[in-house]
């Protein structure tokens, strides 16, 4: 019986929302290039291109843009929730029980193109709206909802910071929201399709999804990684620290390696530019040399084994320069992730995809009697 360590070469689904060449180091979403993608669309354009398959029209854009903005405003008993946990409490944990704080209205969803169509664009604007509300939580700032606005990204930051933030600024954030989009099925994007394979309702599977992206070995990486650069401190302790720790303490290189890349993750060069032309200060040109240092070395000591950095070495430095602290690096992944999510439980569901139900090889005891004393 061969079992799969982690799944590996695995197919679970056939997809038509995006491809990846792991050789190439190619990224397509419905055949667009990745980086197109995030020079010119905005994140609504790609959230609906992702659910529905084709670029809106700019009708459908106004009207699916407005059924996300109608959803920015929060019932009362999800910001009550928040309210509920400790200021200090984990950002992502604060957005991941808001948010699944939803399902107890879903007790009626049943999967269909009508569902999606209606739930996408409403769950869009939940999750901008949770996360914000999280964060000035976290902040210990008032909080007042999203703002309509003709950017996704920008009444996100909006409520996020209580200011509208310069153009430059929501571009980023506009360009970081494409290219975590999607990523075809990583484990929170698996864990996900279980849950929605038993036809549960979309906020529960999310909440499944956003429970796997927390790890540091996956959307936990863009903070590990930021992490490792503020511990280092300085460019000229970047060697040292290196041979320390992953030389001789044999530790994992965080923003580095993936399961299908084996060359250069095409969403870090977009990432490293990103930060590079944000980067205002001192501090953040410090940690952009740390980084650039790091992959460096990186890059020398693993290439051989076709490990290289991928989309979550830079994106906390891009996140940093855009305003917010390494405690919101994960959020902002599974904020943008939202619409992959959504795109591939529906193409799941609605295509008939059964229960996923795989099976475990028993290696435990054989058939044996109770001990003595417990023998009824
Ligand atoms: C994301 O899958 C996706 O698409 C995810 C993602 C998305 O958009 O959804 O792209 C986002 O999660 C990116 C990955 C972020 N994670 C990290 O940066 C954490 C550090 N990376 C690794 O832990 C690892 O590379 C994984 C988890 C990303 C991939 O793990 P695999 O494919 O299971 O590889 P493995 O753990 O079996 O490692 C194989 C070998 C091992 O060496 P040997 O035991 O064979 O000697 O490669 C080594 C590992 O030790 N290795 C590393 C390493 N990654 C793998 N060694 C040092 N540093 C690393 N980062």
């Amino acid at each position: 019986m061969n079992i799969s360590n982690g799944l590996e070469d695995v197919y679970i689904k056939n997809t038509s929302i995006t491809f990846i060449d792991g050789e190439k180091g190619i990224l397509r979403y419905r055949g667009y290039d990745i980086h197109e993608l995030a020079e010119n669309c905005t994140f609504e354009e790609v959230a609906y291109l992702m659910i529905f398959g084709e670029l809106p029209s700019r009708n459908e854009l106004v009207s699916f843009s407005g059924t996300v903005q109608k959803s920015f405003s929060l019932p009362s008993y999800v910001l009550n929730v928040i309210d509920a946990l400790p200021q200090d409490a984990d950002i992502l944990s604060v957005f991941e029980t808001a948010f699944a704080a939803f399902s107890s209205e879903e007790r009626n969803f049943s999967w269909s193109r009508e569902a999606t169509l209606a739930k996408a664009p409403e769950i869009l604007g939940h999750a901008a709206a949770v996360l914000a509300a999280a964060y000035r939580h976290s902040q210990g700032l008032k909080y007042n909802p999203p703002p309509a606005s003709d950017s996704y990204a920008k009444s996100f930051l909006s409520a996020s910071f209580g200011a509208v933030p310069e153009r430059k600024i929501v571009d980023a954030m506009n360009r970081s929201l494409v290219l975590y989009a999607d990523h075809e099925v990583p484990a929170s994007t698996t864990a996900a399709l279980v849950a929605s394979s038993t036809l549960s309702d979309m906020y529960s599977s999310i909440a499944a999804a956003v429970a796997a992206l927390r790890g540091p070995l996956h959307g936990g990486a863009a903070e590990a990684a930021y992490r490792q650069f503020t511990e280092i401190g300085r460019a000229e302790n970047t060697d040292e620290w290196f041979s320390k720790n992953i030389i001789q303490g044999k530790k994992r290189l965080m923003g580095f390696g993936h399961r299908v890349y084996r060359t250069y993750d095409p969403r870090m060069a977009i990432f490293k530019s990103m930060a590079a032309s944000l980067a205002k200060d001192e501090e953040e040109r410090n940690l952009l040399r740390i980084a650039e240092r790091l992959e460096r070395l990186g890059v020398e000591k693993f290439s051989p084994k076709g490990i290289y950095p991928n989309t979550d070495f830079y994106s906390g430095i891009a996140f940093r320069c855009i305003g917010f602290p390494v405690t919101m690096f994960t959020s902002l992944f599974a904020l943008s992730r939202t619409a992959g999510w959504i795109a591939h439980m529906s193409e799941y569901v609605e295509n008939g995809g059964r229960i996923m139900r795989p099976r475990a090889v028993y290696i435990g005891h054989g058939p044996r009697e109770l001990p003595g004393e417990k023998a009824r």
